[in-house]
């Protein structure tokens, strides 16, 4: 017989199960399923169309306040599930950033294939998670095939090579570089870095990421012990100063545990000389590291695969698929060219993660590849939309985001209002507003007038772009990585910037 107490607690949890159940069933999912593919459709469709702003601006304040709001006391609790839902929907799409709206060209975040987000759903509803390959079978799978795709499109030969898939290109970098390290510095992971004798370095591209220098103090290294190689006139690594700093570091004493290349940089998209570079580290017998998070893309376009030659000697190279892949965030690749490195950045041991009956399906388990341990599925997005439409599109929307900012720089060149700064690798373009009234203000008020203009051109809504120094002075900058954007909305952008560049010079 069940004691008073008891029958209170299982009449409790029947309640209890009785909502869990109502939250997970699937005709629920089936109808907020549909509802949610209407929405998404048509608001991608009025995105498309430019009908709303790009960005609503909103004071981060009050976009919390209204998040916290609707936690607490959300209409959509009072409505039907799919009618709630389909509430909140609405008031996620309407205040986010329209990355689909070809008047987008800010930062190096694409707008996304869409049906890469629905095959990133799957995993997501079905929670597909991975650490070893029983947990996320296709998942691993998924990601497996597609670093064997990456890797041999840098021209590496099948099944010589390693990789993995992290959450975003940072720390990508921290994994490559951490590879390195333990090659460079055999015992470091186990002993640490205090052996006492000369201080390692890292050599990188003097505008290399941020995350580069982050990865050298989360190494260990020291972010001080990243030496800045210079550039030349366009702004790409000189394999000359690379080669006499590392005769110069060598004959210090000091190990260098990489020199880290990009293929392109973040600044200004230029795109370091590989084949040479390569070369020397050749010679001076060092790990090359390239950093190709935005340009690895450029590998499957005809037309611009030559600034990627000689990625193919890197020992490991970064590829984010979440920029010029053009498919959700995160899903960034790091590869090494020699399959053993595979397995040199982390040197763990989980025995309750790691089977040992079955010790040939360990190197099938991501988490003896990655930071993460459970580490999301990443690839399907990329995997599914590779499938579907073939390489062909990754190579057009290289082609025609590339060809747009060389269109830019021309327009640009044209106008006797603008100043192009650089001449654009790819879609990446730093330029400035120089109206009639400011062409002999000094560098410091032309540059906070630039980023006076950007500011009331994204609250504006009518275009997003982003904010940038160049030579120590602000600028502006595009990434165009919307593959919907014609020259029509480059022309527009320009008109923008002169409308409110007058308002701003007018008070
Ligand atoms: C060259 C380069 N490397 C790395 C990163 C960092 O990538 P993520 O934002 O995915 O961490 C960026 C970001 O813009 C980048 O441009």
């Amino acid at each position: 017989m069940m004691s008073e107490a008891s029958e209170t607690v299982s009449e409790d949890l029947s309640a209890a199960r009785d909502r869990i159940a109502a939250a997970y069933e699937p005709r629920l999912l089936e109808e907020a399923g549909h509802r949610l593919a209407g929405l998404l459709a048509s608001h991608l469709a009025r995105a498309e169309r430019s009908e709303n702003a790009v960005l609503p601006w909103t004071e981060p304040p009050e976009a919390v306040r209204q998040a916290a709001a609707l936690l607490r006391d959300s209409p959509a609790r009072g409505e039907g599930v799919p009618d709630g839902f389909a509430r909140l929907v609405t008031g996620m799409l309407d205040r986010g950033l329209n990355l689909h709206d070809p008047r987008y060209l800010g930062h190096q975040v694409p707008a996304s294939v869409p049906l890469a987000g629905l095959f990133d759903a799957v995993g997501s509803v079905t929670n597909q998670v991975m650490a070893i390959y029983e947990m996320g079978p296709w998942a691993t799978a998924v990601e497996l095939a597609m670093i064997q795709e990456l890797g041999t499109t840098i021209g590496w030969a099948p099944g010589a090579f390693a990789g993995s898939v992290t959450h975003g290109g940072s720390l990508a970098n921290l994994t490559g570089l951490l590879t390195a390290r333990n090659v460079a510095l055999h015992d470091g992971w186990d002993r640490g870095l205090s052996g006492g004798g000369a201080t390692p370095v890292l050599l990188a591209h003097a505008e290399a990421h941020y995350s580069v220098a982050r990865a050298a103090g989360i190494l260990g290294l020291g972010s001080r012990q990243t030496l800045r190689v210079g550039l030349d006139s366009r702004g790409r690594m000189d394999p000359r100063r690379l080669d006499e700093e590392l005769t110069r570091v060598r004959a210090q004493g000091r190990p260098v545990v990489a020199v880290v290349a990009c293929a392109c940089a973040t600044p200004t998209g230029a795109f370091d000389p590989l084949d040479d570079i390569a070369e020397v580290c050749r010679r001076h017998e060092v790990w090359l590291h390239v950093d190709a998070a935005h340009g690895g893309a450029a590998l499957l376009s005809d037309r611009h695969r030559h600034l990627l030659s000689g990625l193919e000697k890197a020992d490991s190279v970064v590829w984010d698929a979440h920029k010029m892949l053009f498919v959700p965030g995160l899903c960034a690749f790091v590869l090494y060219r020699e399959k053993e490195h595979g397995f040199d950045a982390f040197r763990q041991d989980a025995p309750y993660l790691f089977d040992p009956a079955a010790p040939g399906l360990a190197e099938y388990d991501s988490g003896v590849r990655t930071l993460e341990c459970t580490k999301r599925a990443a690839a399907f997005g990329l995997w599914g939309v590779w499938s579907l439409f073939g390489r062909q599109l990754f190579a057009d929307m290289v082609d025609v985001t590339f060809a747009l900012g060389r269109a830019f720089y021309d327009k640009l060149e044209e106008a006797d209002d603008f100043a192009a700064l650089h001449e654009p690798q790819c879609n990446i373009l730093v330029f400035r507003y120089v109206p009639a009234e400011l062409r002999e203000a000094p560098a410091e008020r032309l540059g906070d007038f630039q980023l006076e203009l950007r500011r009331r051109l994204i609250e504006s809504g009518e275009f997003y772009i982003v904010p940038s120094k160049y030579e120590g002075v602000g600028a502006l900058r595009v990434t165009i990585i919307n593959p919907l954007t014609t020259p029509t909305h480059l022309d527009q952008l320009m008109d923008a910037l002169r409308r409110h560049g007058r308002e701003s010079l007018n008070g």
